[in-house]
């Protein structure tokens, strides 16, 4: 094999700082292993764009951005990125912004990162591609000819056909996908959802394997949930709250971007039904909600925003004293070592998202714990994580009642049962850490037949835009 060729639309660091983030630390040790590229999008937006990818040397890996003008980068991400496809996937179709505009840039995007990528690949490399910015990428590439070993994941729920269909572009999405040697989805939920997909639109049929036959080849399909450095996040809790004092009462605590898939509103409404039914915890308990603002030019975002903020102001109002209060809110992101001991120093987890392709949130709390004195996991029934995390207490976010009794269980729970369940979800989580969610994936894409031979006649054949029956 030649290099590992990651693309996505966000770039790791320059210079290794901010190395924090989920997907940066999920494949740094893969690139590194053989001497990687990770190809991503320039952290800002230049009215004269490189018509080539802009390389930087890190002694781990290598990076090429790649530039945009301010008008496309709009169109793309904030336009259909996130305002269509992301609320799509998510299911709040009430929330698409449909704009001819933000497809012609969607597409333009991956076609001139596609051009890019060929001048720089070697025929030997594997390109692993991520999440539904990019998902034309294949198309494209294989367009101008390219035919390495192409995989993709997504890191995002795959939802219902009937949903599916919101998008306009739904049947290019589909056929677009289907260009993919390997496509990488977070849960069964969404496997199965997208068979159905492929075989509504590209009439695709299951083979006895579990993949897909679609336009005469096999598209391999899998089902990935994405984790993280379960051992590192313990040590990093663990060493960073050598002495420092417990909070002074039993924290709830939440860490979100302040995303409406998250369920914030809702999280507040089942902490104040808690409240108000049961009195005997007011002054006794906290909530911290940390949410760092994100994708601030979309109209949704700003909403979320003010109803959280009214939701906890009217909770402090109603419940508040001189001494208490009910919900703290810190509205920006935290260093990540601190946010691994604030896991560790409370309680309850909440991680109550409607719908969310995983929730690494959700590992991260559990990863941080204590184990001779572990808090307990509140969990969605909607998060990716719920399929692998059984023993948190799964919720229904839309039921105040249902969020407000599990929270009361939580804070009463034995110690006893509390290690119990904290002992088999970090077992679980020890043995599919990120380490094994790459190498996994990136094992089924090696093994993936080398592309067949039609190739060129089915590309030629394919026009984007033209509906297939
Ligand atoms: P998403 O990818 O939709 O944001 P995840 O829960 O899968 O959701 O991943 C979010 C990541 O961002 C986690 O690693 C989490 O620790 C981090 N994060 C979330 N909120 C903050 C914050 N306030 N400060 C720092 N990091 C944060
Ligand atoms: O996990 C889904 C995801 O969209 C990632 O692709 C992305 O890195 C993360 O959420 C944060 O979103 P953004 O890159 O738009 O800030």
């Amino acid at each position: 094999m030649g290099r590992l060729v990651i693309v996505s639309n966000r770039a790791p660091s320059i210079d290794g700082t901010g190395d924090s983030g989920g997907l940066v630390v999920a494949l740094k040790d893969a690139l590194a292993k053989d001497g990687g590229l990770w190809i991503g999008g320039a952290p800002e937006q230049t009215d004269t764009p490189a018509s080539s990818l802009v390389f930087h040397h890190r002694p781990d890996f290598d990076i090429g951005l790649f530039e945009l003008e301010p008008q496309l980068y709009r169109d793309y991400y904030f336009g259909y990125s996130n305002s269509l496809l992301w609320p799509a996937l998510h299911g709040r179709v009430d929330l698409i912004e449909v704009q001819p505009r933000y497809a012609a840039a969607y597409s333009e995007v991956s076609r001139r990162l596609a051009r890019m990528i060929s001048d720089t690949v070697r025929s030997d490399d594997v390109i692993w591609v991520h999440d539904y910015q990019l998902i034309p990428l294949a198309h494209e590439l294989r367009v101008l000819g390219c035919r390495n070993r192409i995989g993709f994941f997504l890191h995002i729920p795959v939802p219902g056909l009937e949903t599916f269909k919101a998008i306009p572009e739904w049947r290019d999405l589909a056929a677009w996908l289907a260009e993919y040697d390997l496509i990488g989805v977070q849960t069964q939920r969404d496997l199965a959802h997208l068979i159905n997909i492929f075989r509504h639109t590209l009439r695709g049929e299951l083979r006895s394997n579990g993949n897909m036959g679609i336009n005469g080849r096999e598209v391999v399909l899998g089902c990935f949930p994405i984790s993280i450095n379960v051992e590192g996040f313990r040590r990093l809790a663990e060493e960073g709250s050598i002495g420092t004092p417990p909070p002074p009462l039993p924290r709830l605590i939440g860490v979100d971007r302040l995303d409406y898939s998250k369920g914030l509103p809702q999280r507040l409404a089942g902490y104040e039904t808690f409240l108000s039914q049961y009195a005997r915890f007011r002054s006794k308990v906290s909530l911290l909600q940390i949410a760092p603002p994100t994708r601030d030019d979309v109209e949704a975002y700003r909403d979320i925003r003010e109803e959280l903020e009214l939701r906890a102001g009217h909770i402090n109002g109603l419940y508040g004293t001189v001494d208490w209060t009910p919900v703290q809110y810190i509205h920006r992101a935290l260093p990540r070592d601190e946010l691994a001991v604030l896991f560790r120093l409370s309680r309850v987890g909440l991680v109550t998202p409607l719908f969310d392709g995983m929730n690494l949130v959700a590992k991260e709390y559990v990863a941080a714990q204590d184990e001779t004195d572990p808090g307990v996991l509140i969990l969605s029934q909607f998060a990716g994580a719920a399929e692998e995390m059984p023993q948190a207490l799964i919720v229904n976010p839309h039921d105040p009642q249902d969020m407000a009794e599990a929270i009361k269980t939580a804070l009463e729970m034995p110690r006893a049962e509390r290690i119990a369940r904290h002992e088999a979800l970090y077992d679980y989580l020890a043995n599919h850490d990120v380490e094994y969610w790459s190498s996994s994936f990136l094992k089924r894409l090696l093994a993936v037949e080398t592309i067949d031979l039609h190739w060129t006649s089915r590309y030629s054949a394919y026009q984007p835009g033209v509906k297939a029956s």
